[in-house]
């Protein structure tokens, strides 16, 4: 009988997949701390996690741990080092959210270039005759966007692009140009000489010493005032301090934020009370039907690791 871990709890569907096994047994934790998980964690075979640390004092503590299984594609919560040092494989739920993103994406998009509740208000407060009066909206219709990396999600939102008939330019130096042509999109091969002619920039990248700050002040000086910056993958992906100002200096026109380089984000950070700034709590992918898919496959990546049938596209490369 293999022992799972469930670290911080999961949508009903993937619990039942656990109750339905008998080779299995399981116990959920909602303590994330790690002296805690330490002593749970001792005689497990498995763990789920979901945004919650597993630092290497608690991978090394584990003697029969075989497998993380991540709520999620991002990994950057787990001690990576320790995990190669105990052969521990990592899966993530790489089927699950790709959608949920890039949808909201576009609801972000949407909802800063139709100034989301500003006819809403003036219709709820009585002010339907000023509506001539007001700022107008812009259309996404025809528009240029360049789409910074083309994984899982580039490719999911692309198509909600071309559905609104965008123009749709990408950035991902290991995607070749006839993927990215399949596609329906336009490979750039320098993100720094195409920020200028794009009216919305969203990104899809991993964070690493590649991306951090890959969006700051010098490239936001670049860009139309009119542009539109979403970043919907990993907070320090754009410097909040640049954005910030460069959205007081009208060098953009908005940006939506699902992400932030220290989450929760401090009261102090300007860009809370920045009101071109669109922002959500890191909730992308908090669809139901995201999460019931999450669930799902985050423990069905466990059972299958375990019957050795894990596809190699879930298995984090350490
Ligand atoms: N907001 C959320 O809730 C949420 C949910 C899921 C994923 N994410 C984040 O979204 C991002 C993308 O996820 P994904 O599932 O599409 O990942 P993915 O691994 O499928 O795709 C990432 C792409 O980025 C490309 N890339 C890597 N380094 C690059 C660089 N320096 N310049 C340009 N491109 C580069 C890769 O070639 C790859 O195609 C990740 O940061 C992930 O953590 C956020």
């Amino acid at each position: 009988m293999k022992k799972i871990l469930v670290i911080q709890p999961i949508h009903e569907a993937g619990i039942e997949l656990l109750k339905n096994n008998k080779n299995y047994e399981f116990e959920v934790v909602e303590n994330i701390d790690p002296e805690y998980l330490k002593k749970k964690i001792k005689h497990c075979d498995g763990a789920t996690i979901r945004t919650a640390k597993l630092t290497s004092d608690v991978i090394n503590e584990a003697d029969n741990l075989k497998i993380i299984s991540r709520h999620g594609v991002g990994y950057d919560n787990i001690d990576l080092i320790a995990s190669k040092n105990k052969d521990v494989t990592i899966a993530i739920t790489a089927t699950a959210n790709a959608v949920a993103v890039a949808e909201h994406v576009m609801f972000m998009l949407l909802s800063i270039s139709k100034r989301k509740d500003m006819y809403d208000n003036t219709v709820k407060n009585g002010k339907f005759d000023e509506r001539n009066k007001l700022p107008k909206t812009v259309e996404i219709w025809n528009k240029n966007i360049l789409i910074a990396g083309f994984g899982r999600i580039g490719q999911a939102l692309i198509k909600r692009c071309l559905g609104f008939e965008m123009k749709v330019f990408v950035y991902d130096p290991f995607v070749s140009k006839d993927v990215i042509e399949k596609f329906g999109g336009i490979k750039i091969d320098n993100i720094n000489e195409v920020c200028k002619d794009m009216d919305a920039i969203s990104l899809h990248v991993p964070l690493n010493e590649n991306t951090k700050n890959l969006i700051n002040y010098e490239l936001l000086k670049t860009m139309k005032n009119s542009c539109i910056i979403i970043n919907a993958a990993r907070g320090g992906i754009i410097d909040e301090i640049d954005l910030d100002r460069a959205l007081k200096e009208d060098l953009i026109f908005g940006a939506g934020l699902d992400v932030f380089e220290i989450e929760p984000p401090s009261l102090e950070n300007p860009l809370l009370k920045n009101n071109k700034v669109f922002l959500s709590p890191h909730t992308a992918a908090f669809t139901k039907e995201c999460m019931t898919r999450m669930g799902i496959e985050t423990v069905q990546n466990i059972i299958d690791f375990f019957d050795g049938k894990l596809e190699e596209s879930k298995i984090v490369k350490l």
